[in-house]
């Protein structure tokens, strides 16, 4: 018997690197295009079949976060929310999920990370099958310095990963998508700060690794990981998806879409959830996909 796993969506923080723009919005309802920038990573773990999701937010955006996503039912799912009071680590959000996780298995998004490309569904429905261990992705990057980073051995094996090196030892970074067996919550109570005083998801990792149960699967030159914590970085990212939205005709991260896919909303709840949003375009769009000739559902 598999055991359904649990998604959570990391979006706390305090985006000082966006500031002024965050001063009063998270940085993870900012704008990304046509949608707001969390739309990307929970439609990134839809993808993988999760329907049940803890959405980690810090006190002042709760209320926003919550007139956004609602409980999820609109879209077939369900969302819950927890409170991060302080931004102390990206493993701090095991503690907080304990009680969400109950012993299942979960994934972990940050979300601020965007992914594109046309390996992302078969590789993350890889990870979501193993129900033991733990896997990671890694992308290259010209800046590794600015990330985890994986540490490789001459028969191309990860020995190690490092937090924010000074000199990196690979330019292949760990990206912020993350599955995980029961023991995530065990492990992240193991771990002790860093010298930057946070309780690092690369310890978790490399608790994995020590147990030879860390799985890392190389994100190829094809796949888009993009950032968003700068405001270059996040214009960048809208003029990418605006591309290819405009080229395709087709959404990138667009929950309704998924969700109509899955099967998990219907022709008609679709449709009511496009008559809200007609005056965008946005809600064309979701009527639009429904003549889709290769698609019926
Ligand atoms: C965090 C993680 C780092 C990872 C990165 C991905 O960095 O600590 O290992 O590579 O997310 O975006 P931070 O957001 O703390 O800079």
């Amino acid at each position: 018997m598999t055991s359904s796993r649990k998604g959570i969506i990391l979006a706390g923080g305090n985006a000082t690197r966006l500031y002024p723009l965050t001063y009063s919005v998270s940085k993870q309802l900012m704008p990304v295009y046509d949608k707001p920038m969390i739309y990307y990573p929970l439609s990134t773990l839809m993808l993988t079949g999760i329907k049940e999701y803890l959405v980690i937010v810090s006190p002042i955006h709760l209320d926003a976060f919550k007139t956004l996503l609602g409980d999820g039912n609109q879209w077939g799912i369900s969302i819950k929310y927890a409170i991060q009071e302080k931004p102390e680590g990206l493993a701090q959000a095991f503690l907080i999920a304990e009680e969400f996780i109950d012993n299942h298995p979960s994934a972990l998004i940050l979300g601020d990370n965007l992914y594109h490309g046309n390996e992302l569904i078969p590789q993350l429905e890889k990870a979501n099958i193993k129900q033991t261990g733990a896997t990671i992705f890694v992308y290259p990057v010209s800046d590794p310095e600015r990330y985890g980073v994986a540490e490789f051995d001459e028969n191309k094996k990860v020995i190690n990963l490092e937090e924010k090196p000074r000199t990196p030892k690979s330019r292949y970074a760990v990206t912020g998508i993350y599955f995980y067996d029961d023991s995530a919550v065990n492990k992240a109570k193991q771990i002790m700060p860093s010298s930057r005083g946070e309780l690092e998801i690369t310890s978790l990792n490399n608790l994995y690794l020590k147990e030879n149960n860390l799985f890392v699967e190389i994100m190829g030159r094809g796949m888009a990981w993009l950032d968003t914590g700068t405001f270059d970085s996040l214009h960048q990212a809208g003029s990418y998806i605006r591309l290819l939205e405009r080229r395709q005709g087709l959404k990138v991260g667009c929950p309704e879409e998924v969700a109509w896919r899955k099967n998990w909303i219907n022709k008609k709840e679709l449709k009511k959830l496009a008559e809200n949003m007609l005056k965008s375009g946005y809600g064309k769009y979701l009527l639009d996909i429904q003549k889709d000739p290769f698609f019926e559902n």
